[in-house]
């Protein structure tokens, strides 16, 4: 019989339980708050929640784990990271900050291509002892499941070198990692430079990396960065329709920084997710409401960039949209592991309730990765992903900003990260 174990002592147990999709409008208000109840694992999942004393009586041979009175919530569902790349950018948060615009260092040939040149020099060994520490350090901050994107490579060979990173890090790590081809994060310089570029990256990434990716099944989702000056909506459409047909679920970067028909596309092609968001448009919102698309919003990104126009969340909310936070976590817009910071951004910059911001962490980012089924919640029959927090009270979550509370965390009923060694004990 797979082993039993039971959490007990915490505060508050923040369930997030409900129903196993996408929570939408007001549904998202309400995280599931409870005090005097346990949680119990049997192998990688969760059995009971229930009163402490009655499981403490029925369930006497389980190992206990005893919070001591911390917070018990989902782990973290960081369903946007860009967390393989080379070097930092440092040098580009001087150049914004005195006054050269991100699209404009971009045209420099820096930015996204910056990271490009140095992703194509390393080895894959060499980005995996990389990456693996940035997604340690996620687990540390509680996040326990992580989608992570290739799309610093732009070309078949360094697009496959990243994604087997990524399907390494996945078999390394006790956290549940995702991967996403965004092959279409650029053009490349070298693309960019011919009469024909665009339309030759295009027919690149549609006709010769996509059926490699696909039957390797290197990778669960395909994402576009739709943006004026990157990939149109008509290129973007055309990836994502040979992605879908490929078996691949659909994500895009849309309306990051100017309104350009990408949360309209997003729902027209009933995406995962639509992602960024900041320059939305009402038709945008109506199409994300009626398709179920669910808006992953970064604000960790446009705190980064120095921008002070967030995405409309409590505008979208009200429209009955699904709203998920993420780190978008990458070393030019958001080189940040600290999912809390975010949910501190959710709440003061996006004006989300507590509530609204844990729901947008953990079962709608679930959601976005179309995992809402065994994911987000402390219920039942999900997967036994969880985050011990040193706090009294859920509300401290957001409002300690920048700190590091995670005491410790799970996937799949395993440690994750354990900041506090003398938490389990055989009784
Ligand atoms: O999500 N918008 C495009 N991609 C990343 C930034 C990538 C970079 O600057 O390296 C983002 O912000
Ligand atoms: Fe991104």
């Amino acid at each position: 019989m797979p082993e039993r174990t039971l959490f007990v002592g915490a505060r508050q147990v923040v369930t997030c339980a409900g129903p196993a999709r996408a929570r939408r409008g007001a549904e998202m208000c309400d995280a599931g708050v409870r005090a005097n109840v346990a949680v119990l694992v049997e192998g990688e999942h969760i059995v009971a929640v229930d009163d402490e004393a009655a499981l403490r009586r029925s369930e006497a041979s389980a190992e206990i784990v005893d919070c001591v009175g911390g917070v018990l919530a989902p782990g973290f569902v960081d369903s946007h990271t860009h967390a393989i790349f080379g070097r930092a950018r440092y040098e580009e948060q001087e150049l914004r900050a005195t006054g050269v615009p991100y699209m404009e260092i971009a045209r420099r040939g820096g930015g996204i291509h910056a990271s490009v040149r140095d992703l194509r020099a390393r080895s894959e060994a060499e980005l995996f002892a990389l990456a693996e520490p940035r997604l340690r350090s996620l687990a540390a901050h509680g996040v326990t499941t992580v989608e992570v994107k290739s799309g610093y490579g732009l070309t078949l060979d360094d697009e496959l070198k990243s994604l087997r990173v990524i399907a390494k890090l996945a078999a390394a790590l006790p956290m549940r990692v995702r991967a996403t081809w965004l092959g279409a994060h650029e053009i490349p310089l070298e693309y960019r430079e011919r009469a024909n570029g665009r339309r030759e990256y295009v027919e690149l990434l549609v006709n010769e990396m996509l059926p490699v990716i696909a039957r390797e099944q290197l990778a669960s989702y395909a994402d576009v960065f739709c943006e004026p000056g990157v990939f149109t909506v008509d290129e973007s459409r055309e990836i994502l329709e040979a992605a879908r047909a490929s078996g691949l679920q659909l994500k895009l970067h849309a309306d990051e920084l100017t309104a350009g028909g990408g949360a309209e596309l997003a729902g027209a092609l009933g995406a995962l997710s639509a992602d960024h968001l900041a320059a939305v448009s009402d038709e945008g919102i109506a199409a994300l409401a009626s398709a179920g698309t669910v808006a992953t919003l970064l604000p960790g990104t446009m705190l980064f960039l120095g921008k002070r126009d967030h995405a409309p969340a409590r505008r979208m909310i009200d429209a009955g949209v699904s709203v998920a936070l993420a780190t978008d976590f990458n070393p030019g817009t958001s080189p940040t592991t600290n999912f809390p910071l975010v949910l501190t951004l959710g709440v003061s910059q996006l004006h989300l309730s507590v509530g609204e911001a844990m729901v947008a962490g953990t079962v709608n980012g679930a959601a976005a990765l179309g995992l809402a089924n065994r994911v987000g919640q402390i219920a039942p029959g999900f997967s036994a992903d969880l985050a011990l927090w040193d706090l009294e009270d859920v509300r401290e979550l957001p409002y300690w900003y920048g700190a590091g509370r995670c005491r410790a965390s799970w996937a799949r009923g395993k440690p994750c990260h354990v900041h506090h060694l003398a938490l389990t004990f055989p009784r």
